[in-house]
């Protein structure tokens, strides 16, 4: 590739050296061909001046002419005003013709100096004729021509025109090598570029030009790289979008296979048992009532789990309604409190509410405070053994920007949760161990429910926890509606 644009370079600058060339060799053996002639013509004008100032005309006959021809190195023709030939250095008057049209003896006879170059008709090469009036005043009698062979002209314009080709040449040879150097640099930078171009192309968006180089090919490198920094940065915003995509369809995917797993166990369970009850262990009346029990539990199951997934899904598509309030936070905390006590009896769980500041307000919604806490205490109670404890309670807390928030708590003396498993326990379906929630009637979406009702109160939750010495949930509502999510209050009723 480089070689191939220098070549063409090269080739570029070799054919202007041959037009310059041409040009000079064209115009020099102009200039010096006038020059020649011009001089010649004075050197013969001068001559024929002298030989007639020295000659008295009658006296230029035949013999005295060859003399003279000799002595002036020129062919030496006298005319008649009529324009006979009278003597001729070369040849015998007599054969002669009239000579009265040639233009030089038509200036000369006029008192003029008349010069022409022409071919000669005798012999057929080129030639210099001056002719000079040999009287003065404007009607000569007589002109005296002088003639010489334009060859020793034409060799030394031959002479001149080599030695300007010669210079010529020799000052185009640094120019025709400095060229070259600057098109292999020029080529190499461009087949730089040409190659980078090549990789961008072939999808290599992370190689750059090195961007030291000035003017166009500079400017050019330096769009390229742009260009190139460009196509990488969208590169890898797509691999991050479809790399987040793909994790989304997992996520569904997951949640569509457990969704249907759940399903299927108190469906496959009401089935069977109805089958059983069917085939005549209805009559059975040790184990018709058990049998029924188990289809009434599982078909509550049903009714949990769908109405948690309902929930969920509004909470998910924002489009659950809330309707915000102020509310006395130690009455609304020990409202749900009452509700739990009796199945925490059941276990002898005591169910303990600290005081928190007097006159506190909270700003919630009082059905989704209701959701978060029992859902708290419910699972407080099933993962704590019989006789344990569980504490609640709340404090006011100042976020980092300066807003008040309330903090509550949830404390149990239960089994408490492995650390890795804490950061999952609020993700959809996510058990510790889903066996041992099943049976206890869980649904695995608890959790999930609770972080999204806190997250619209723009809230937050988080649980502290050692296996064996029980668990903590803290969760945070706001003080008033400053702190609730712009796109929740906008749809939602505030008091
Ligand atoms: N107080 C707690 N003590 C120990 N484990 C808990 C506690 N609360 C929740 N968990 C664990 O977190 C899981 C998810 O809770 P949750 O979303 O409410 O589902 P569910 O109660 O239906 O099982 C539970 O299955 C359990 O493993
Ligand atoms: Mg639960």
């Amino acid at each position: 590739m480089t070689a191939r644009i220098f070549l063409k370079v090269i080739a570029v600058i070799v054919c202007l050296a041959g037009v310059a060339l041409v040009a000079a060799d064209l115009l020099a053996s102009g200039v010096a061909e006038r020059f020649l002639v011009a001089h010649l013509t004075s050197s013969l004008q001068d001559k024929g001046r002298v030989l007639i100032r020295s000659q008295a005309s009658g006296t230029l006959d035949q013999a005295r002419i060859r003399i003279l021809a000799e002595a002036t190195e020129a062919r030496l023709t006298v005319v008649a005003a009529d324009g006979r030939v009278l003597a001729d250095s070369e040849a015998a008057p007599a054969s002669m013709e009239n000579h009265l049209n040639r233009p030089e003896f038509q200036d000369a006879l006029q008192g003029k100096v008349g010069s022409v170059t022409r071919s000669s008709r005798t012999i057929g090469i080129d030639f210099l004729y001056v002719a000079v009036p040999m009287e003065p005043g404007p009607n000569p009698r007589y002109a005296l021509r002088l003639a010489m062979p334009l060859k020793a002209v034409n060799e030394d314009i031959r002479a001149i025109r080599a030695r300007i080709l010669q210079s010529v040449a020799l000052a185009f040879l640094p120019a025709v090598l400095i060229a070259g150097i600057i098109a292999r640099s020029m080529a190499g930078r461009l087949s730089s570029v040409i190659a980078y171009a090549g990789e961008l192309a072939n999808g290599n968006f992370q190689a750059r030009l090195p961007s030291s180089t000035k003017g166009e090919l500079g400017l050019l490198s330096q769009k390229l790289n742009e260009t190139g920094a460009k196509l990488e940065r969208t590169v890898q915003q797509l691999q991050t979008e479809h790399a987040e995509l793909d994790r989304l369809e997992r996520v569904r995917r997951d949640f569509v296979i457990n969704v249907s797993h759940e399903l299927r166990t108190p469906l496959a369970s009401i089935q069977g048992y109805a089958e059983t009850l069917i085939d005549g262990a209805l009559h059975d009346e040790k184990n018709n009532l058990r049998f029924l029990n188990i289809i009434r539990h599982n078909a509550e199951r049903l009714t949990g789990l769908t109405a948690d997934l309902l929930t969920l899904s509004r909470l998910e598509l924002r489009t659950k309604e809330f309707r915000f309030a102020a509310f006395r936070t130690g009455e609304l905390l020990g409202g749900v409190i009452d509700t739990i006590q009796p199945i925490a009896a059941r276990k002898n769980i005591s169910i303990e509410q600290e005081d928190g500041p007097a006159d506190s307000e909270v700003f919630c919604d009082s059905e989704a405070f209701y959701q978060v806490v029992s859902n708290l205490l419910d699972n407080a109670v099933k993962y704590t053994p019989q006789n344990g404890t569980i504490t609640t309670g709340f404090h006011h807390i100042a976020r980092p920007d300066g807003s008040a928030w309330i903090e509550f708590y949830v404390r149990d003396t239960g089994m408490g949760i492995p650390v890795d498993d804490q950061s999952r326990l609020f993700e959809r379906f996510y058990r510790v161990d889903k066996a041992r929630s099943r049976e206890l009637g869980g649904t695995g979406l608890g959790l999930s429910i609770v972080k999204h009702l806190v997250r619209a109160h723009g809230g937050d939750v988080r649980v502290e926890s050692e296996i064996g010495a029980g668990a903590t949930f803290f969760f945070t509502l706001p003080v008033d509606d400053s702190g609730i999510p712009e796109h929740v209050a906008a749809s939602a009723a505030i008091a």
